[in-house]
């Protein structure tokens, strides 16, 4: 018996890095797959590689900054399915590393398109399915930078502020169509857009990430899919609102801890 037996998911970004590991676990885990993303050479390859498992998975490609494609992803999970049980609005892209000032009209309208106008076009098209069938769980991928401040990325924590702020405003409204709304806030996690950071802003960030986290170390893929996973089963049929940190202790943390002696 899977946590997810019977159930129809959506996820997006899903082709690496969070998305691809909530895939794989979600797709384990017994749910009926639609997954987008828009690299999509490596999303048809991992969707067959899943089918090969014996999962059901159809890719399909999706431009999450293109309501065109969220509207067509979602849709045809419908259309196939009858049903819409899990929504993941995970796809997102990293635009920081310099000083608010510094950043361009079209950086800000970029970021802003692909991780916050994304996510509210998600809910757009499947909230009616899920208040139709009485239930339904979107998941919402927030950040910890939603939580603490870091030089550099005002509006990467911008919009996922928002996120937070959006999840708590949809999970009361959609309550009692028992439609619950969840958000995860990772803290850094070993993904292809952690790699792309440290290219551009340098290797000291490695071990600076490392020192960050009290746990000692940076998270994995898939120890933020398993709380995806949660989320998305019946076992968390009475949690609606939340964020779940998957951080390593990172938000509980001062940026400066002082000797003791
Ligand atoms: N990695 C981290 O440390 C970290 C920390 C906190 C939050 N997050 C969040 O987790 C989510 C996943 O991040 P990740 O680290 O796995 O990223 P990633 O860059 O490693 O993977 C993102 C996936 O999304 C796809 N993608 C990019 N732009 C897209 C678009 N316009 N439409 C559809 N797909 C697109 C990419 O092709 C890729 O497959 C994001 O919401 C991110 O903000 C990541």
């Amino acid at each position: 018996m899977g946590r997810l037996d019977g159930k129809v998911a959506v996820i997006t970004g899903a082709a690496d890095g969070i998305g691809h590991a909530i895939a794989e676990g979600m797709a384990r885990e017994g749910a009926r797959l639609f997954i987008g993303d828009i690299n999509d050479a490596k999303g048809e390859a991992f969707a067959e590689a899943l089918r090969g498992e014996g999962h059901e998975v159809t890719y399909i490609h999706c431009d999450v900054a293109e309501e065109a494609d969220i509207a067509n992803l979602i849709n045809t999970a419908i259309a196939d399915t009858d049903r819409l049980d899990v929504l993941v609005n995970n796809a997102a892209i990293a635009i920081g590393g310099f000083p608010i000032h510094e950043m361009t009209n079209e950086q800000w309208h970029r970021l802003m398109a692909v991780n916050l106008t994304s996510v509210f076009r998600g809910c757009k098209y499947a909230l009616p399915q899920m208040i139709k069938q009485k239930s339904g769980s979107i998941i919402n991928m927030a950040s910890a930078q939603g939580h603490i401040g870091l030089d550099g990325w005002t509006a990467y924590a911008g919009a996922k502020g928002a996120i937070l702020s959006m999840t708590r405003q949809m999970a009361v409204e959609f309550g009692p169509d028992n439609v619950r709304v969840n958000s995860i806030s990772p803290g850094t996690i070993s993904t292809p857009m952690n790699e792309k950071v440290v290219e551009e802003l340098g290797d000291h960030l490695t071990r600076a990430w490392v020192k960050m986290h009290p746990i000692g170390r940076i998270g994995l893929p898939q120890e933020v899919a398993e709380a995806a996973i949660y989320l998305a089963s019946d076992a968390a049929g009475f949690t609606t609102g939340i964020d779940l940190k998957v951080d390593g202790g990172l938000t509980g943390a001062p940026r400066y801890v002082p000797d003791l002696v």
